[in-house]
């Protein structure tokens, strides 16, 4: 038999997906969703993971995961293909974090530079680390596992958690037979496709920072966006002077987004992003012509995006039942796992009654 192809890829619910989101991932699943090449595509929406930072706010997370689950469906996620679950209603997953936590040490764990980097991030240095949260990438391990992925397409700053990922699933097929399967990352090839730095050219769209542009914006909001924070070439003073179109943020965003059709569209003056960035480059070009171009880029990527979540947001109680199957679905897949992982660890009292006789004879043998 063939060797299947699962997916699995999740976001935590804390906050509307971006531009950024779209740009590093949602797009490339929807590509793979229907480039119909996989037999199995799951999304997770992490919810437990969000609670190991946010125990506080359950609120906040509650309230995202419909707000993630819009954003999913209007970007052309579809159902039909891809199975969207709510990570919480999914028991085997809690269960396989506990087994997986025997397999690392704490001094592995604090290596991760992915958590470092978080927990510098959160403040945890200072206010105290929440276990939880110290043990995500291993309820990580237990997300990819339980659905037996072969592939997760992530970003780059995710490589140290497969990495953290593909060590338990050695050392458990090691320890306890061939059981688990080993996940591949899958890094997008396009530099341009890694990451989208936010509106003010800072590294990351951040709600905190307010660079964002959220998929569910509307048109006036991203036109401040870009017309009133995106920068250009500080050196770029006069039309006439020459500019720079690396770490230009205008230019960054073209890379990410515009197609030579947009240039027949909106700037027929040039064929190609090549063509306009060297008139940039040669003097003569203004920043408020690039924006313009910019703008209407944005506009025709989101307007159907948007358009959609407006119908999505008319029928929530389809979206329910949408998420309400899928999480049945995948507690079915991942029950599966845990019984397999059970099986192989000899911790499966009750659904072998084998083990009855095997008592017997070990008392059995005590007594002579
Ligand atoms: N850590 C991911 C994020 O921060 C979310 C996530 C949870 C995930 N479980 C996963 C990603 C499993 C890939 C595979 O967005």
């Amino acid at each position: 038999m063939e060797k299947k192809e699962i997916i699995l890829t999740g976001d935590r619910p804390t906050g509307r997906l971006h531009l950024g989101h779209f740009v590093g991932s949602l797009r490339r699943r929807v590509e793979m969703q229907n480039s119909g090449k996989y037999d199995g595509i799951y999304i997770l929406i992490a919810d437990d993971q969000a609670l190991t930072d946010n125990a506080d706010n359950p609120r906040k997370i509650r309230d995202n995961i419909i707000n993630v689950l819009l954003d999913y469906l209007s970007v052309g996620i579809d159902p039909a293909k891809t199975t969207i679950c709510v990570q919480s209603a999914l028991p085997a997953l809690h269960a396989l974090t506990f087994y997986y936590l025997n397999l690392v040490t704490t001094a592995r764990l604090s290596r991760n530079p992915t958590v470092k980097a978080e927990i510098q991030m959160r403040g945890f240095a200072d206010e105290g680390l929440p276990a939880g949260f110290f043990t995500y990438p291993v309820s990580q391990t237990a997300d990819i596992t339980a659905f037996d992925a072969t592939v997760v397409p992530v970003g780059e700053d995710q490589l140290p958690m497969l990495e953290q990922a593909r060590e338990i699933v050695e050392k458990f097929n090691r320890i306890y037979g061939d059981t688990l399967v080993l996940p591949r990352a899958l890094i997008p090839e396009n530099e341009m496709q890694r990451r989208l730095p936010g509106v003010d050219g800072k590294a990351k769209m951040s709600k905190s920072l307010g660079n964002c542009i959220y998929l569910s914006d509307d048109p006036k909001t991203i036109k401040t966006q870009v017309n009133g924070k995106m920068f250009t070439d500080p050196q770029h003073l006069k039309i006439s002077d020459p500019g720079h179109t690396e770490g230009n943020v205008v230019f960054t965003y073209l890379d990410a987004l515009c197609t030579d059709e947009h240039f027949a569209s909106y700037l027929p003056d040039y064929s190609c992003l090549e063509e306009m960035k060297e008139h940039y480059r040669r003097g003569g070009l203004g920043d408020g012509t690039c924006k313009k171009f910019l703008i209407s880029v944005l506009e025709e990527t989101l307007t159907p995006v948007r358009q959609s979540r407006a119908r999505w947001e008319a029928d929530i109680d389809t979206a329910y039942d949408i998420i309400r199957e899928g999480t049945a679905r995948a507690a079915e897949k991942t029950g599966e796992t845990l019984a397999r992982v059970r099986r192989a660890m000899k911790i499966d009292y009750f659904t072998d009654r084998s083990v009855i006789q095997e008592w017997k004879d070990l008392l059995q043998k005590a007594r002579q």
